[in-house]
């Protein structure tokens, strides 16, 4: 789903803020065929209970939840299986913005992932193939000729088969914006019992 360019909502302007948390992501966020993704802090629950967290591109988004993916080995996958919850923290653009979500974790559709596939670089494509910590222990040399493997990398194949993808569905999204005459500012979305619910908070 692709969201047309509008102007950025402004955490700062006087009136209500809209109802609709999504009103003011599809404002704030690049469109999913933007080729420029947000790079993203996803925070999930170790298994020792420590928070743990890494980066990863935003994949798309829309008012089912945030995708992102990955490889199905990953330390993240089994943190979710364990407990499907999650934070995302994005940073966009630069340090003006943030959006901080919380919510459940659940696998993205076969549909959205071929989406998703199709949008990749070659390059992100043939390390969904070749990425293993196999590779990661050879010495140089090695690594240079794992990465010549031949792999099917075409925007048309079907994703890899150790590729995975997992959308986060939102219970809060919190909207941070930074003041240039006033201190900075969040919007927070909660929802509670179907509806969403906004307070404003300080930065
Ligand atoms: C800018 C940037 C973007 C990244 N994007 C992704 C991504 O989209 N998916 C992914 O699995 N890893 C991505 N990584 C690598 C992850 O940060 C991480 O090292 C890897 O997924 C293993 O994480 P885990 O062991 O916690 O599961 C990215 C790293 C950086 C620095």
């Amino acid at each position: 789903m692709t969201h047309p360019a509008t102007t950025p909502f402004d955490l700062h302007a006087d009136g209500d803020p809209p109802a609709d948390p999504w009103v003011v992501a599809r404002s704030w966020l690049p469109a999913d065929d933007d080729p420029e993704r947000p790079q993203v802090t996803l925070a999930t629950t170790g298994a020792d209970g420590c928070p743990d967290a890494r980066t990863v591109l935003l994949t798309a988004f829309d008012e089912t939840g945030f995708a992102f993916h990955t490889a199905r080995t990953s330390r993240k996958v089994a943190e979710l299986a364990a407990d499907p919850r999650a934070a995302l923290v994005v940073l966009w653009p630069g340090f003006t913005r943030q959006l901080v979500v919380r919510g459940g974790v659940v696998p993205d559709g076969p549909a959205d992932a071929a989406r998703a596939w199709a949008a990749r670089s070659d390059h992100l494509r043939r390390l969904a193939w070749l990425g293993t910590d196999e590779l990661a222990g050879l010495d140089r040399a090695g690594r240079v000729a794992g990465w010549a493997a031949d792999v099917p990398t075409g925007a048309d194949t079907d994703p890899a088969p150790g590729w995975v993808g997992y959308r986060v569905r939102p219970v809060e999204l919190t909207f941070w914006a930074g003041g240039v005459d006033t201190a900075s500012r969040r919007l927070q979305y909660s929802l509670v019992e179907g509806t969403w619910r906004t307070r404003w908070l300080a930065g």
